[in-house]
């Protein structure tokens, strides 16, 4: 079902005057940033449905070229299945149920897995076999680098250890592939050309035939304060790696971006429910579209609307506060707008399209559930 069009925010304020969050995807930035990858990423990119898995999301994507998708549950798996039969799958979680690998498997032929110990090898052998084309990658850990979310901490095996349980995926008579994520908005292009050469040392220890090599996501997006280099680094330092390797000459390379593929194509537009001072209660909040000011420290750019009135010229930091009763609804970085917001103006906050309505919960009865799309550029930080 296609969802409402508007030419710009502002049209959506004056049709719809939303005393609830909106969503404003902008589906020609998310179809710009998904043929940029397709273009400039030297090898097959998966979209990572965790990030935003809105069917309108994932249909901008596809049309824009992206066939492959990292899933993480069956969840995922089956919304991929059933509205892109054409498309891929990829079960990327590390820690899968036996259930779901049978199901992912039988209902939805699913040919690649993820693995970081020999037991989730074992449950893959005992509840699909080897032996029929399928792929098993081994998530390892790579360097440390600046990131604002560092995924080793919780998945991927030592790389002293990746070289056995290569062996034993080979073994199992399974394709082989090598798998790693540097973390969540990561600033230094080199934890990837780190990561490459980190897997290749495992490869060449284990020394069997490899297929496949992922070098997962954590290609940043651009926040207030937080710049990092421009994609294009990152990719050359993944080829520069990559091309000095000696693989496979069929070997795939892959990437499975999440978060700079979508961030930017989304903008949430929020309304003030009640200014106390220099606080500004809004309808929306950590518990719902905005949990990653607080996990990921992540500052979103904002501005004042309202069409019924000019603004101020002049603006003050607000502290802002969320929907539910909880105490800690309240974000932790102030927003810097024009000093006469009142109730019933609207703040929309740029960079939402990642971890957002992904991430929302239904505490407290508030859950954003509105979509539309808006023919205006997105709404970016600028650099000061
Ligand atoms: C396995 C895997 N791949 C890809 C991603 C996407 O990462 P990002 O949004 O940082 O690109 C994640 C995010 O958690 C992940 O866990």
């Amino acid at each position: 079902m296609a969802i409402p069009s508007f030419k710009t925010v502002e049209h959506v304020i004056e049709e719809l005057k939303p005393g609830y969050p909106v969503y404003c995807l902008r589906p020609a930035e998310i179809s710009r940033q998904a043929r940029f990858f397709l273009d400039k990423f030297p090898g097959r990119v998966l979209y990572a449905v965790k990030c935003n898995p809105h069917l309108e999301v994932l249909q901008i994507l596809y049309d824009a070229g992206i066939r492959h998708f990292d899933t993480a549950s069956l969840t995922e798996i089956a919304l991929i299945r059933e509205h892109f039969p054409q498309a891929d799958c990829y079960f990327m979680h590390p820690v899968k149920a036996r259930a779901a690998i049978r199901t992912a498997d039988q209902v939805y032929n699913v040919d690649h897995y993820v693995i970081d110990h020999i037991k989730e090898l074992e449950k893959i052998i005992d509840t699909k076999g080897g032996g029929d084309g399928s792929v098993v990658l081994v998530r390892i850990v790579t360097p440390v680098h600046d990131a604002q979310y560092q995924l080793s901490d919780k998945f991927g095996v030592p790389a002293d250890q990746a070289a056995e349980l290569l062996r034993q995926v080979h073994k199992a008579q399974f394709q082989t592939g090598v798998a790693f994520h540097v973390g969540s908005q990561c600033r230094t292009p080199e934890a990837f050309e780190d990561g490459v050469k980190t897997a290749l040392d495992v490869i060449a220890e284990a020394d069997v035939p490899v297929h496949y090599l992922d070098v997962g996501g954590g290609f940043p997006a651009l926040y207030e304060d937080d710049f990092p280099p421009p994609l294009e680094d990152y990719f050359d330092s993944i080829e520069r790696a990559f091309e000095q390797a000696k693989l496979r000459r069929d070997c795939v390379l892959m990437c499975e971006p999440g978060r700079a593929l979508v961030a930017s194509g989304c903008t949430l537009l929020t309304q003030i429910q009640l200014r106390k001072d220099n606080k500004l209660y809004i309808n929306d909040g950590i518990y719902q579209s905005l949990s990653e000011t607080v996990m990921g420290k992540m500052k979103l750019p904002a501005r004042l609307i309202n069409p019924n009135r000019s603004l101020s010229s002049t603006s003050q930091d607000f502290i802002m506060l969320g929907p539910t009763c909880d105490n800690l609804d309240i974000l932790p970085t102030p927003f810097h707008l024009p000093d006469d917001a009142e109730e019933g103006d609207w703040i929309e906050i740029g960079q939402a399209g990642a971890y957002t309505n992904s991430a929302a919960t239904r505490f407290n009865g508030f859950f954003p559930e509105t979509f539309v799309s808006v023919d205006a550029p997105p709404l970016l930080p600028v650099a000061s």
